[in-house]
């Protein structure tokens, strides 16, 4: 497994956090590398659930290593939170290191990701963001005038650090958006703790996760988000600010592309999409309240009900191919059940009429366009207990035969339920 990539192939939440678990088990170090705690990866334990925001889904092996590295935004009062919230589970994050280099998320953050998207909601641009801060840090970070957690651990420079950042956003708050300026002196009382706190695990982490990866290690490297939501490569403008590609992984751990064995995709085998943005197999109907409720669809972050639909397969070569996948998991086939077809896309027709194969680079391509669906039979029995390929249904088989002649790479494993061992390796 040496250098194993496992990342969100969709529009997030497809369940990369039970998947890095279940790696981890043999993993020496699980590294995150892009996003902050807009993601929300849910973890289930027999009868305990975890929902981790920025902390790697590793931390439940005591011996393994987790890393935030060098390309994760950095809110210090919500890992602290998060650190706390574990370790009264009886969770230990004596191995969890952050990077000295990593944006830090600051009140004025918080607060412009809010007044932007009420700007923008005005005329019905909004984003849908978490609200966690996540682009005004990133927007900093790319200006060159973010606070990095080297500035934010360093006594002597915390309190200047941290009032000429406010002072300068202060200027676009109350300048832009007509908001009241934010009180420097409450934010470094408050804040001065947190880097306190926090200081004993700044450091370079890509000292660690190179060396790990030159004695031959087990790295895992977790993406967060989703693939359709990479500045880049995704439905903008309705992404995030980060790059959830298998690229970004590593200018966001530190490590060259050699460090990277095998990438894997993780798939529902229905969509869901959480935010604004297009979303060409969305269901409005009662099939989509359906998946949406057998599927636990509300978002781990934010409790908003996600949107839901049938399996885009022009997605699913898209993210196939811009990240280079090795293999794909088909997760969260049980909430299917019950349902008499199943519909798969195969290509989209456009308002034009012409009809694409190929994942459109302008979203405005996609707006109206039509669907263009393969359809299966469906399956009532149970799934949830399933654990090799023969004790699944014809019709589940099919399915999931036909989803790999579609999209045209391996599919290695299935996921039947949220906990650790409801998975089956296929291949
Ligand atoms: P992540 O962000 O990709 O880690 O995914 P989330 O944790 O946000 O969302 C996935 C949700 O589905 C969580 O509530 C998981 O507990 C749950 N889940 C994961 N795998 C399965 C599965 O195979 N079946 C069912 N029914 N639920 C699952
Ligand atoms: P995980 O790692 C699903 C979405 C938000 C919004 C857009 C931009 O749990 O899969 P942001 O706050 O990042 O600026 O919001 O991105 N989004 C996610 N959707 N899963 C996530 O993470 C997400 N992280 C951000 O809903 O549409
Ligand atoms: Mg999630």
């Amino acid at each position: 497994m040496p250098g194993k990539v496992i990342l969100g192939a969709q529009w997030g939440d497809e369940g990369k956090g039970k998947f890095i678990d279940i790696f981890a088990a043999k993993a020496d170090l699980v590294v995150r590398s892009q996003g902050g705690n807009n993601a929300g990866h849910t973890v289930v334990v027999g009868a305990d659930k975890y929902k981790l925001q920025l902390i790697p889904s590793g931390i439940l092996y005591p011996n393994c290593v987790n890393i935030i590295g060098p390309g994760v935004v950095v809110d210090p009062r919500n890992v602290l939170r998060e650190i706390d919230g574990l370790t009264a589970k009886g969770v230990s994050c004596d191995k969890l290191y952050i990077d000295a280099r990593a944006h830090c998320i600051l009140p004025w953050h918080l607060e412009l990701d809010a007044l932007s998207e009420a700007e923008k909601a005005k005329d019905g641009t909004a984003i849908g963001t978490t609200k966690k801060g996540i682009g005004p840090t990133y927007m900093d970070k790319s200006e060159r005038s973010g606070v990095r957690m080297h500035d934010f651990v360093d006594a002597d420079r915390f309190e200047t650090v941290i009032r000429e950042a406010c002072a300068y956003k202060n200027r676009v708050i109350t300048g832009v958006y007509g908001a009241k300026p934010l009180d420097a002196d409450a934010i470094i009382a408050e804040y001065r703790p947190y880097a306190d706190r926090l200081r004993p695990m700044v450091r370079d982490t890509t000292i660690l996760t190179y060396e790990a990866v030159k004695a031959g290690k087990e790295v895992l490297f977790e993406g967060a988000q989703g693939t359709l939501l990479d500045l880049d490569m995704g439905t903008y403008p309705y992404v995030t600010s980060s790059h959830p590609v298998a690229g970004g992984c590593c200018i966001g751990s530190g490590v060259g592309p050699t460090a990277i064995d095998s990438i894997m995709g993780i798939f529902k085998s229905y969509t869901t999409r959480v935010g604004e943005g297009p979303f060409p197999t969305e269901l409005f109907d009662e099939t989509g309240d359906y998946i949406r409720n057998a599927g636990g669809e509300f978002g781990t972050v934010t409790g908003r009900p996600r949107r839901t639909g049938w399996f885009d397969a022009v997605v699913a070569r898209y993210a196939v191919r811009v990240n280079g996948l090795t293999d794909v998991v088909i997760n969260k086939i049980d909430p299917l059940r019950g349902l008499d077809k199943l519909k798969v896309c195969v290509a989209y027709k456009l308002k034009n009429g012409q009809t694409i194969t190929e994942f459109p680079a302008n979203f405005m391509d996609l707006v109206d366009c039509e669907p263009v669906y393969e359809e299966f039979d469906g399956f009532d029995e149970d799934i949830t207990g399933c654990r090799t390929w023969s004790e699944l249904p014809a019709s589940v088989q099919s399915y999931i035969t036909a989803l790999e002649r579609i999209i045209g790479c391996p599919i290695t494993m299935l996921g039947v339920g949220p906990a650790r061992d409801q998975v089956m390796t296929i291949k």
